[in-house]
């Protein structure tokens, strides 16, 4: 059994992304700029913010944070969104989810240019992803791919289950690992004979948000087990969907929780924005 390191894999991207963003900088006199929108004080959003600012400062892009109280109307937000839109200096803009109670997050997201949609969840990149032709794939499941691919874990062919559908991992997930020819099962809450399904998979990704989800009796011996669950115990402490203590053994590679595919998720949000900055200024 391996722990797969996705604290050190992201430290890896982030910093192969510094060396091309110096290189940029240089050969076009521009930086990119990653704008990030926090409404309310959710705190864990609060954390994600924090972190995606300090990512942006070690990639060497400029990071512009809007801060908003959590009773703005949704009109102010989306006025925002059109003035991050037209700002050149700003080449991705990530809104946090969720939102307050009350908004509508996807008209705010509908809102955002797709070409600066750095989350890839406006409807032109989700498209785009079903279609394989998306270069702004969302970042989470993004992040799984580069942990798969720098562990050298085949995919091809492979028997792939996903649990959940959200729109933020599990559907994104299983898109972009059907374009790498996996055979893909989607679960959820509705699904019968979990067990018998998730039994047969040689990857198996959790997207529940539930701790305990993930049993031994569930897991083939040899799986690879990708668990993103992020859910905080009663004590305080980040636990995954996963029982990791009776799954790892059975596990050829799995992920921890945390330090596993939550800094993927910021690496990743890193490239696309480096993608985005590319692509806005003909590089
Ligand atoms: N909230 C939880 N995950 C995400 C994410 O990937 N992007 C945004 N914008 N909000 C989130």
């Amino acid at each position: 059994m391996q722990i797969i390191d996705g604290k050190k894999v992201s430290a890896e991207i982030i910093e192969q992304i510094k060396i091309e963003t110096e290189d940029l900088k240089q050969s076009s006199g521009k930086t990119p700029g990653l704008a990030v929108v926090l409404v309310g004080e959710d705190p864990a959003s609060a954390v994600y913010v924090r972190n995606k600012g300090r990512a942006c400062e070690r990639a060497g892009f400029s990071s512009f944070e809007h801060r908003l109280p959590g009773d703005t109307p949704e009109t102010d937000l989306l006025a925002l969104v059109k003035k991050l839109n037209e700002d050149s200096e700003v080449n991705g803009i990530l809104v946090q989810l969720p939102l307050p109670e009350g908004m509508d997050s996807q008209k705010v997201l509908e809102a955002i240019d797709p070409a600066k949609d750095v989350d890839g969840f406006h409807p032109v990149n989700v498209g785009g992803l079903a279609s394989g032709i998306s270069d702004l794939a969302p970042c989470t499941p993004a992040g799984i791919m580069e942990l798969l691919d720098h562990y050298q874990i085949p995919i091809e062919g492979q028997d792939v289950v996903v649990l959940g559908r959200s729109n933020i991992v599990g559907k994104p997930a299983a898109l972009l690992l059907l374009k790498r020819n996996a055979t893909v099962t989607i679960c959820h809450s509705r699904t019968k004979n979990l067990k018998d399904i998730t039994a047969r998979a040689d990857i198996l990704v959790s997207a529940i948000g539930r701790a305990g989800s993930v049993t031994a009796d569930m897991v083939k011996e040899g799986a690879t087990v990708i668990d993103v669950g992020i859910n905080r115990g009663v004590d305080g402490k980040l636990t995954g969907d996963v029982d990791f203590e009776a799954v790892s053994p059975k596990t050829s590679y799995i992920t921890p929780v945390p330090g596993g595919v939550g800094p993927m998720t910021i690496a990743l949000l890193m490239k696309n924005t480096l993608t985005a900055f590319r692509k806005q200024n003909g590089l």
